[in-house]
């Protein structure tokens, strides 16, 4: 599988073609933004760690009957995956109080909450991401009624393997975001990646953060916390 052309560069990973028009290629950056763009840095491996965490999770999850992108690693950074139109959506679940969950509504992070929060944010930096409901969504045309249902029921079936799983090495899944995309036929299927870019991931016992709120926050010990959850996954 090769790289034809660059059709996109985000903040944290480029897109190619290929001679497949069903098949596109993911790089992944070592780059790291934090507040739509405003803080930028850089996290020495991170594109190696988020190819192949979220490579492992996709494998992972197609076992669990989630359909994914996934297709095949093809080197450290870099993944073929299925062609897809991304839904404008980031997906977010939360089952632990924390970041602009804890900030909007004033609940201190870390309290348990009695049953996982489904979220939406529409996909578009010049707003900020705005957060939206289903009628929103519906309204603007985003999804329909249908996609968003499969995207709803693919969601919490992700949060259960990945609570159950990560709970097994150790680590608490406080919340995580991710995406879905709309393949050539119209199937939904899970996107985008699954890392410490996107997830909060909290030491069971120590509570100590193993995700990119280290580099949000300045916390230091950012690519220890990168490689300590490649170790818990096994990949290290
Ligand atoms: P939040 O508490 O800042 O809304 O973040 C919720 C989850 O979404 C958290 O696991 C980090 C992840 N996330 C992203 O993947 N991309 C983003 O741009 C933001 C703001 C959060």
């Amino acid at each position: 599988m090769q790289k034809v052309s660059q059709l996109y560069e985000g903040k944290a990973k480029k897109v190619y073609s290929t001679e497949d028009p069903e098949v596109y290629i993911v790089s992944y950056k070592d780059d790291a933004t934090a507040f739509n763009g405003l803080k930028k840095g850089t996290i020495a491996g991170k594109g190696v760690v988020n190819n192949r965490m979220s490579n492992f999770m996709f494998k992972l999850l197609e076992k669990q009957g989630v359909p994914t992108h996934y297709i095949e690693e093809l080197n450290d950074r870099e993944t073929a995956v299925k062609k897809v139109t991304i839904v404008p959506l980031e997906v977010i679940v939360r089952n632990t109080a924390a970041g602009s969950f804890s900030k909007r509504l004033g609940v201190e992070e870390g309290k348990p909450l009695l049953t996982p929060v489904l979220e939406f944010c529409y996909k578009d930096d010049a707003l900020g991401d705005p957060l939206v409901n289903d009628y929103h969504i519906l309204a603007l045309g985003i999804a329909t009624r249908e996609e968003l249902d499969t995207i709803a029921a693919m969601t919490f079936q992700v949060n259960q393997v990945m609570l159950d799983f990560f709970r097994s090495v150790g680590v608490d899944l406080i919340d995580f975001k991710i995406e879905f995309g709309k393949t050539s036929d119209g199937q939904i299927i899970l996107a985008d990646e699954i890392s410490p870019d996107t997830c909060r991931f909290w030491d069971v016992n120590t509570h100590e953060k193993l995700d990119k709120d280290r580099f949000r926050r300045d916390l230091g010990g950012v690519e220890d916390a990168y490689a300590e959850m490649m170790r818990r996954i096994g990949l290290a």
